[in-house]
């Protein structure tokens, strides 16, 4: 059934109205909203016997979270990646435990709200021509069975994980935080955007699906994994639109040494990802202001030295409302059937003053922003608001 089509609703206002219309008894948003645990592994891409699973069975098995647990209290995780030396590129990535994967915290309603008004090209800081939907959700033939997948996998995780939240019937699911219904099962829904769709009001974070092309494996990089479904709402400073279809390399193009540092490791890894495995890296960055869906800003890759040599005055610069700390808690799967593997990104984002109550995070974030590499810090844009940043940094961390 095909119950959000074509989405190009004013508001999420709307979007309830149109849910409702379609057979999905959604109600107002009454819940009131306000705005991990893992084991560093060292994975030896030669030795295989290094690259063992850490999941017992292909079938994703999580516990419910204890039952006093409360989506409005629940704080975020602090996201912090980094140490007080050199930046290097590297995989980074983590062991998980698959109750660790999709979480529920109190930005829970926020975040899916904002999302939506994203895909539903209804954001008011947006341009109104703007075509974000186009922008942020993807499906294609190649990728339909693994949509179908995908939500039956995280329905099934939800209901398990926070079965307060997520009540089951027969033909349907009830979100207790939205109080909305969404399919019980990808069975008979005829169209899989609208499984994408229903997932954003399901979970806070992204997810990008990704599957080998034959079709492609002649072409330059065409044995990779190709992005083929998802929605990548937060995209921090390119345009999703142009990562789609295409291979690992050819998404990582502007990042200074992917292909001579990164593309050996990845690929071989995306290789031996196995069902079952949980595993997560996370990055961060720092932006001038609070946009979680920006594909003009957040990478300096584009700046002339000109523009470099102009650093912004700490005065412009309002680190109260604008200047936000952003980190992406990113996590790999792959499903079972399909074989896709699936990229779920959660985003960090809050205001850089909020490390005040963490000085010793501040006092770290800045040795690390001192000894960014050239070209990493230019990409990442940090080159410009840099002094203002550490200066600002140094004040909170002795405060
Ligand atoms: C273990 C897997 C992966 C590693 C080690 C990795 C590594 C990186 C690194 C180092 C960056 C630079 C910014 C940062 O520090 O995050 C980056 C950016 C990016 N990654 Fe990945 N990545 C991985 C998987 C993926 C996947 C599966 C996608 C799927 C689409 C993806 C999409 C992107 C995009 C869109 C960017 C921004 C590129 C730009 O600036 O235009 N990454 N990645």
């Amino acid at each position: 059934m095909d119950f959000f089509n074509s989405l190009d609703l004013k508001d999420v206002g709307l979007v309830v109205a149109f849910l409702v219309l379609s057979g999905y008894l959604i109600k107002s948003n009454k819940a009131k909203s306000n705005d991990g645990g893992s084991e560093k592994v060292k994975i030896n891409i030669k030795e295989k016997s290094e690259f063992k699973t850490k999941g017992k069975s292909d079938k994703i098995n999580v516990e419910a979270v204890r039952e006093d647990f409360d989506w409005l209290t629940e704080k975020p995780l602090k996201s912090y990646p980094f140490k007080d030396s050199e930046y290097k590129l590297t995989m980074g990535i983590k062991f998980l435990e698959a109750k660790d994967w999709l979480l529920i915290e109190d930005t829970y309603l926020d975040r899916i709200n904002e999302k939506t008004r994203i895909v539903t090209n209804s954001h008011p800081d947006y341009a109104p021509d703007k075509d974000l939907r186009r922008s942020t959700v993807f499906t294609s033939e190649e990728g339909n069975s693994a949509i179908r997948e995908f939500y039956d996998i995280v329905t099934k995780y939800m209901c398990d994980k926070y079965p307060m939240y997520f009540i089951k019937s027969e033909d349907q699911i009830y979100n207790k935080i939205t109080e909305e219904y969404i399919p019980a099962t990808s069975e008979g829904v005829d169209d899989p955007e609208s499984l994408l769709i229903a997932l954003t009001r399901t979970i806070e974070e992204d997810f990008i699906i990704l599957l080998p092309d034959p079709t492609k494996k002649d072409e330059p990089y065409g044995t990779e994994y190709f992005f083929k479904a998802g929605v990548f709402a937060f995209a921090a400073g390119f345009d999703p639109i142009e990562k789609f279809n295409q291979p690992l390399t050819c998404i990582h193009g502007p990042i200074p040494g992917y292909e001579e540092k990164l593309k050996t490791s990845m690929n071989r890894f995306f290789d031996r990802l196995k069902p079952g495995e949980f595993v997560s890296r996370s990055n961060f960055s720092i932006q001038t202001h609070k946009k979680l869906y920006v594909d003009d800003a957040n990478k300096g890759y584009h700046l002339t030295q000109e523009e470099l040599d102009r650093p912004i005055p700490y005065e412009d610069l309002d680190f109260d409302n604008q200047v936000h700390y952003r980190s992406e808690r990113q996590v790999l799967i792959k499903m079972p059937k399909t074989k896709a593997t699936v990229f779920t990104i959660r985003t960090y984002l809050h205001p850089l003053s909020q490390l005040k109550e963490d000085p010793e995070v501040a006092a770290r974030l800045s040795g690390t922003l001192l000894k960014f590499p050239d070209d990493m810090a230019r990409y990442k844009n940090i080159v410009q608001p840099r002094p203002a940043v550490l200066r600002y940094l140094s004040e909170i961390s002795k405060a």
